[in-house]
């Protein structure tokens, strides 16, 4: 058991947010049940169907994604998805995300009465009224966010998970925690590009995309170390973890929880492998 954040968790492994859905694919493959929780694919106010293809590429190690938070609006969730996710028998943390702070605030409000158990704001989407730059860039942004998300969100647990793509990560955190953040979680993608050697043109439609996977395992060790020894709320680590070593390497830099993402295109059970290795070790 572990108490995070308020909220207790049976163990510490998750599914990290837009790697498994809902949960109604992977359950056919690994019984969610044995998981600490499940993030959900990113959600917005309304629907959204996502950016171009080809939206994913390979890479040693990794893959890139641009796929543009393609999900059915928080309404449609909460109708549909939601009631299927609550027989999962694990923590429900509902990631959204939105285009301006108010936007933040209405989505965080909706979420927070469908009764998940907790919210986990994705930054790193960009602001409109900051010439798209990502909120999750800015000290400020992140601060503005958090503070209206946790205006709106009552006493549901809110949890800031922060963009790699910047240069102090503990300046974004602080910024979070000092806004009222119970939680951060870290990492996001890395930004990235392939080019396709015969057309001379990016791999991805959208041109840039999001790297995840073993790759930036180190980088995600980096950011959490750095980030646990800055700021008092925890942290649920993720990015590149593929083993329950990792997750034990992950909570050695300082993670409470940890997060499973990429490694769940390989083998759709690998989050309950990595739980019941780490179970099995404890007893
Ligand atoms: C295909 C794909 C879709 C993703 N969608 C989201 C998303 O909607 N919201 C979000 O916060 N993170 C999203 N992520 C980032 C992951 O949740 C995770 O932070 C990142 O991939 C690093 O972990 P990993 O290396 O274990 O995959 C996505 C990642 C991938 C690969």
């Amino acid at each position: 058991m572990v108490n995070f954040a308020g909220i207790s968790f049976k163990n510490p492994v998750t599914l990290a947010s837009g790697t498994c859905g809902f949960g109604r694919e992977l359950s056919e493959y690994s019984d969610l049940s044995e998981l600490g929780g499940i993030c959900t694919k990113g959600l917005t106010l309304h629907p959204r169907a996502g950016n171009p293809a080809p939206r994913s590429a390979e890479t040693p190690a990794g893959m890139l994604n641009s796929v543009g938070l393609q999900n059915p609006g928080i309404d449609e969730f909460i109708k549909t998805e939601l009631p299927f996710m609550r027989t999962l028998g694990t923590r429900i943390i509902a990631n959204f995300s939105a285009a301006s702070v108010e936007e933040f605030a209405l989505c965080a409000a909706k979420l927070a009465d469908s009764g998940v158990d907790m919210l986990e704001v994705n930054v790193s989407c960009p602001n409109v009224k900051a010439e798209g730059l990502a909120f999750g860039t800015s000290p400020d942004a992140v601060a503005a966010v958090t503070s209206a998300v946790k205006s709106a969100a009552g006493n549901v647990p809110v949890m800031v998970k922060l963009s790699p793509n910047v240069t102090d990560i503990t300046a974004i955190a602080k910024a979070a925690e000092q806004s009222g953040a119970d939680a951060l979680s870290l990492i996001n993608t890395l930004l990235g590009m392939r080019f396709d050697l015969r057309s001379g043109k990016p791999i991805l439609a959208n041109g840039t995309g999001g790297l995840s996977g073993a790759a930036i395992f180190p980088v995600a060790l980096r950011m959490v170390y750095q980030t646990v020894n800055a700021v008092r709320i925890p942290i649920l680590g993720l990015g590149g973890i593929n083993s329950a070593d990792d997750a034990r390497e992950m909570l050695i830099a300082g993670a409470s929880l940890i997060g499973v993402g990429t490694a769940l295109f390989r083998d759709p059970d690998i989050a309950g492998k990595i739980a019941r290795e780490m179970k099995d070790s404890r007893e």
